[in-house]
């Protein structure tokens, strides 16, 4: 089916649940963001599911509970280098392949997440 919201479009909530389950896969994983995330990350991915689901069109689950997303300010905290929004976005990448996100649903999608990441970061040391 064909759809102009890309929630509906990547397949809905299914399909983000999967996509951000895998991406803290890799996040755990990954030297560069270990050390500025929590060790448990079940809270972080279940805010994620709320944002990536209102970002991409999809009810919003978000701003109900948390009010308006202010992504850069909640970012300032954390220190995200270049290097780092690159690792996010690598992350983000493998998890679209592994769970099988193809086409230009996902290009559409990386596209947005990749100049979001950009506007995220906050120091370049
Ligand atoms: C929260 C890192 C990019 C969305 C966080 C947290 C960290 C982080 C450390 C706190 C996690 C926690 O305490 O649970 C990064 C890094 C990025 C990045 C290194 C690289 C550029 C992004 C992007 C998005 C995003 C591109 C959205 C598309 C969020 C959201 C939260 C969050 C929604 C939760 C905010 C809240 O507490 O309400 N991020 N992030 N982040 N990040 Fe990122």
């Amino acid at each position: 089916a064909q759809s102009n919201n890309p929630f509906e479009a990547i397949g809905g909530k299914d399909v983000i649940d999967q996509l951000v389950e895998s991406f803290y896969s890799k996040v755990q994983k990954h030297p560069l963001l270990t050390p500025i995330f929590p060790d448990d990350l079940t809270e972080t991915a279940r805010v994620q599911k709320q944002f990536l689901t209102q970002f991409l069109g999809g009810p919003t689950l978000y701003s109900d509970e948390h009010g308006h997303p202010m992504l850069r300010a909640r970012h300032m905290p954390f220190p995200i280098t270049p290097q780092r929004a690159h690792a996010w976005l690598q992350c983000m990448n493998e998890a679209m392949t592994d769970i099988g996100l193809e086409g230009p649903v996902r290009d559409y999608v990386f596209e947005r997440l990749t100049q979001t990441a950009h506007h995220m970061i906050n120091t370049s040391t």
